[in-house]
This record gives structure tokens, sequence and C-alpha cells, in this order.
């Protein structure tokens, strides 16, 4: 069956030394219980190699944000997926919104992104979601549907089992609104149902499939609890390691 994951997304934050401080506090914190999901945390590309020397790998993953959608070469600036991968991380964030709204990613790139990703032995957090516009005008499903197939559906079944989704809605992300637990069982529902159209019921059961926006101690409980909601991927609330280890311990 598919597994409980709580993943902090620490987005463009913390200096390194203020980096290791909060890794070190987590897995600290991680030492004293058996959560009752996997734990990641999602770094800053320049704090993936001292991170995994800070950390117990077998309580807690490590990923980065992003990777580049080229393998290697002339591409300054970029950090391609073997990079990643080279530094011990196991994870990457793919398709966030802020990537998608601020960096112009598309479906295309994340496409090859994902590819790039299973590859190098990357496990991707795949996100979607809708912006405030499509879930007043109700084309929300229509929307997150499209986001899955087109980046996601030309993988064969054996990759796709590989994937972790994380539903984020965008007008909850850092805003303190956010999606209301039936909100986030109905469209994670309606999520794994396109998922059972296309690779099947068994595959489809078991992909695990996160919540993210404003999820935070308070109202983690109520939206893990939903038969549909896997976990979470946070933002604000994982800067500090006290609020993010009440989100992982926030399954029942
Ligand atoms: P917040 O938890 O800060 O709303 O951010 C959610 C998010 O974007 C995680 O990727």
């Amino acid at each position: 069956m598919r597994k409980n994951i709580v993943a902090g997304n620490w987005k463009m934050n913390t200096t390194l030394p203020e980096g290791i401080a909060l890794a070190k506090a987590v897995n600290e914190a991680l030492k004293n219980i058996t959560p009752k999901c996997d734990v990641v945390i999602g770094v800053p590309f320049t704090h993936l190699a001292s991170v995994n020397e800070v950390i117990d790998k077998s309580k807690l993953g490590l990923g980065a944000e992003n990777c580049a959608d080229h393998l290697s070469g002339a591409y300054t600036g970029e950090v391609s997926a073997p990079m990643v991968a080279s530094t011990g991380a196991n994870y990457v964030i793919l398709g966030h919104s802020e990537r998608r709204q601020y960096y112009g990613e598309t479906s295309e790139t994340l496409k090859t992104k994902v590819n790039l990703a299973l590859e190098n032995n990357l496990t991707p957090i795949f996100c979607i979601g809708e912006v405030l516009e499509e879930r007043e005008n109700n084309t929300y499903f229509d929307v997150v549907k499209k986001q899955i197939e087109e980046a996601l559906f030309e993988l064969p079944a054996d990759k796709f089992g590989q994937i972790i989704l994380a539903y984020e809605p965008v007008w909850a992300i850092g805003t303190g609104k956010t999606a209301t637990d039936d909100q986030a069982e109905e469209m994670h529902a309606f999520i794994r149902g396109v998922i059972a159209d296309k690779y099947g019921k068994e595959i489809a059961d078991n992909t695990s499939i996160l919540y993210g926006g404003s999820c935070k101690p308070s109202n983690a409980k109520a939206l893990f609890a939903k038969p549909n909601v896997d976990g979470g991927l946070i933002g604000g609330a994982s800067l500090d390691a006290e609020s993010f280890m009440g989100i992982v311990t926030a399954f029942e």
C-alpha cells in the first residue's frame, strides 16, 4: 500500500549555517520517535551535500527543489539530476507552482525533468494545482487532470509508480488559506481516479498524493485523516523544526 509522507519544501530560505542547524534539529527530533510516515526535507541546492552529512538518511530523506531539463553541458546556472543525486539526495520536487509561475516551466520541460530524475534514481515529488481563478470558475478538475496527463502520462506504468504527487492549490500556498479537508479529499480522490483510468486501480492505490498549501500542525490532523490524503508538502511550517514535527506527528 501507499506510504504516508511529510515533506518540507524550504524554498529560497535559510543560509547554509541556518539550513544545517534546521536539518540537525529535525534529525534530532526524529531520533526519539517512530513516525507513522516517511519524512523528507527539500532544501536549496547549496545545502544538499552538507545536509546529507548531518542527517540519518534511514529516518530522514533529502531532496532538491528542482533540477535541470538537461543532463550536462553549457547551461550556466543550472543544476542537473546527476549532480543532485551525487550529493546523496534521493528526492526532487518538480513542477512547483512557483517554478511554473515565475520561471515559465511547462509540461514539456517538466516531462523531461521527470525522466531525468527517474533515470538518476531521484524520486520526483510532482506538484499540481489550480490558481484561484480556476477554482472559482470551476475548471480546477480539468486543470489538474491536464497537468498530470501532459507531464506524466507518457511514462510506462513501472516508472509512473515511482512518482509522488503533491496537490497544491495555488490560492492556498503561503496565504494562510488552507483548502478544507473536504476540498482536499475531493481533489485527491479525483486524482486517484484519473490515475486508475490510465494505469489501473493497483497503481492508483499505491500512489502517494500529498496535500500542500498552508498546512500547519493545527490543520494537518484533519487533512491527513482523509482517506485519499497521504501526507503533506510543507512550505512555511517546515522552516521551524517544532512546527514541522507537529505535522509529522499528525498521523493517527
Ligand atoms: P506553504 O506551506 O508555505 O503554504 O507552502 C506550500 C508549498 O508551496 C509547499 O511546496
